[in-house]
């Protein structure tokens, strides 16, 4: 983990609320994991948190890397306002991310998001294609208009999209998706809020290699304060708790209680 003040590049607004932000820097070189993030500071005084934000991309040639964020407040609303050439704050990078090296060229892994979990997937599935892996996304979002991205993991693999109010793809949410899905995989790698993951942990009991990133609020990003405590499952009493911000945000399934 590094502190850099890193320079926008390029931003663009993907759909209504969703932002894609390009930075670079030599902060770069340490984002090797798929599934880490970033923890930004707002370039206001006023506000005094760091926002976590998951890495979408990331190339080492060009020392770059993309971030994608829905404007949900006034810190992620002034984020929306930075132009290129502008300069960001960043920590980074955090977390623990999915665990790829075991996956094999020709075996074929699920992919599943959901919303603004769908972000550091595409990095996670560049990476396995990079291996040789077949992948498979299963997305979700609650419409065509909030919708992004469909032709960029298309160009990775096999790309199945819902949407909660049928304007693309099947009507409903993911989980319909998988319930279609023909094939075994030899992984699944999910992201989104706790009811796709929910839903990933209870359709793939019987896959060994389950991962989950949780989405949750979070504080200090780097495991100092408790803000993004989460439930260990293998605890009758309940008490024992795990920190998502470094200990996750990705575990596998079966590891906490979601
Ligand atoms: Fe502070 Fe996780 S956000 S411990």
């Amino acid at each position: 983990m590094k502190q850099e003040r890193m320079t926008i590049t390029k931003q663009r607004m993907l759909a209504p609320r969703i932002y894609e932000m390009t930075l670079s820097g030599a902060l770069v070189q340490e984002m090797t994991t798929p599934g880490q993030f970033l923890h930004i500071r707002v370039p206001d005084d006023a506000f005094l948190l760091r926002r976590p934000i998951s890495i979408s991309w990331i190339d080492q040639e060009s020392q770059s890397c993309r971030i994608i964020y829905r404007t949900e407040g006034e810190g992620t609303k002034r984020f929306a306002h930075l132009q290129s050439g502008d300069q960001l704050d960043v920590l980074g990078p955090l977390g623990n991310g999915f665990h790829i090296e075991d996956l094999q060229k020709d075996e074929t892994v699920f992919i599943v998001g959901g919303g603004i979990g769908v972000p550091p997937l595409y990095e996670l599935s560049k990476q396995l294609v990079a291996k040789g892996v077949r992948t498979i996304h299963f997305l979700g979002f609650a419409s065509s208009e909030v919708m992004y991205y469909e032709k960029a993991f298309q160009a990775l693999g096999d790309t199945r999209i819902a949407t909660d109010d049928g304007t693309y793809g099947v009507q409903g949410n993911v989980g319909n998706l998988l319930l279609a899905a023909d094939s075994k995989p030899a992984a699944v790698f999910a992201c989104g809020n706790n009811g796709l993951l929910k839903t990933v942990e209870q359709l793939f009991q019987d896959c060994p290699n389950v991962q989950l990133s949780l989405e949750s609020r979070m504080a200090c990003g780097i495991g100092a304060c408790y803000a993004c405590v989460c439930h260990k499952a293998d605890d009758p009493t309940g008490t024992k708790s795990v920190k998502v911000c470094d200990e996750g945000p990705v575990f596998q399934a079966g590891k906490v209680v979601i």
